[in-house]
């Protein structure tokens, strides 16, 4: 089970507070190893800290990028590369999020490309979908590991999918597949993560919950539990 935590551009998840925010996803990591649970924490940081977080920690806990185009080395003004991130030792990237899609009116054809691109540059893609059809047609037409359906509504605010839409949940898995789907908005304890293990998800992609918690530690450990 994967529990990512998206530190966005929080001011508890950037410069020296991220380092902090990843150290306490450590610990909790060694707690619950200990509990011999397969839950695995991971990190996705803001591009402008990446870089100082990798180097202290990329080989203790897998960190995400929060974005990342379709640009190789040369003249890529501005652009975030796949191949930079990797070599920085980035596990992953989350694509599409909702507050920073690809897609516009309907048209996929540059998130798709990038999916597969930073597939080919060796990162793992947890791409974000607002409903379960979009994540379905993601899925189908790209390679994306994960597909993390986040209804927009719900991002940030204190009623999580789990409890008030787990239907969605089960939609996700019924179009996605079952070994494909993260949830995602609201997630902030350990029985929304419940509802959604139940309903088929393989793991949770979270933010506030995390950042604007005076006890990070406890809530990771919650929704461990
Ligand atoms: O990327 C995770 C996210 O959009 C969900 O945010 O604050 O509802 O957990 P939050």
């Amino acid at each position: 089970m994967i529990i990512l935590t998206n530190l966005k551009a929080y001011p508890s998840g950037v410069f020296e507070n991220a380092e902090t925010l990843v150290q306490v996803h450590i610990d909790a990591q060694k707690e619950v190893v200990k509990l011999k649970k397969n839950i695995n924490f991971a990190v996705a940081i803001n591009s402008l800290d990446i870089q100082n977080i990798c180097k202290k920690f990329a080989n203790t806990i897998d960190i995400y990028a929060q974005h990342c185009d379709n640009a190789s080395f040369g003249s890529s003004t501005g652009k975030i590369l796949p191949e930079m991130l990797v070599k920085m030792g980035v596990k992953g990237v989350i694509l599409n999020h909702s507050e920073n899609r690809f897609s516009s009116e309907n048209n996929y054809e540059e998130l798709i490309t990038t999916i597969n691109f930073a597939k080919k540059a060796g990162l793992t893609v947890v791409c974000c979908a607002e409903t379960p059809e979009e994540g379905k047609f993601i899925a189908e037409n790209s390679n994306a590991d994960f597909i993390a359906v986040e209804p927009p509504e719900l991002i940030g605010g204190d009623i999580s999918v789990s409890t008030s839409r787990p239907e969605l949940i089960s939609e996700s898995v019924e179009e996605i597949g079952s070994r494909k789907v993260l949830i995602g908005a609201g997630i902030k304890t350990g029985s929304d993560v419940r509802i959604a293990l139940e309903k088929g998800a393989v793991g949770v992609l979270l933010a506030s919950g995390i950042a604007k918690s005076d006890t990070p530690k406890s809530v990771l450990l919650d929704l461990a539990s």
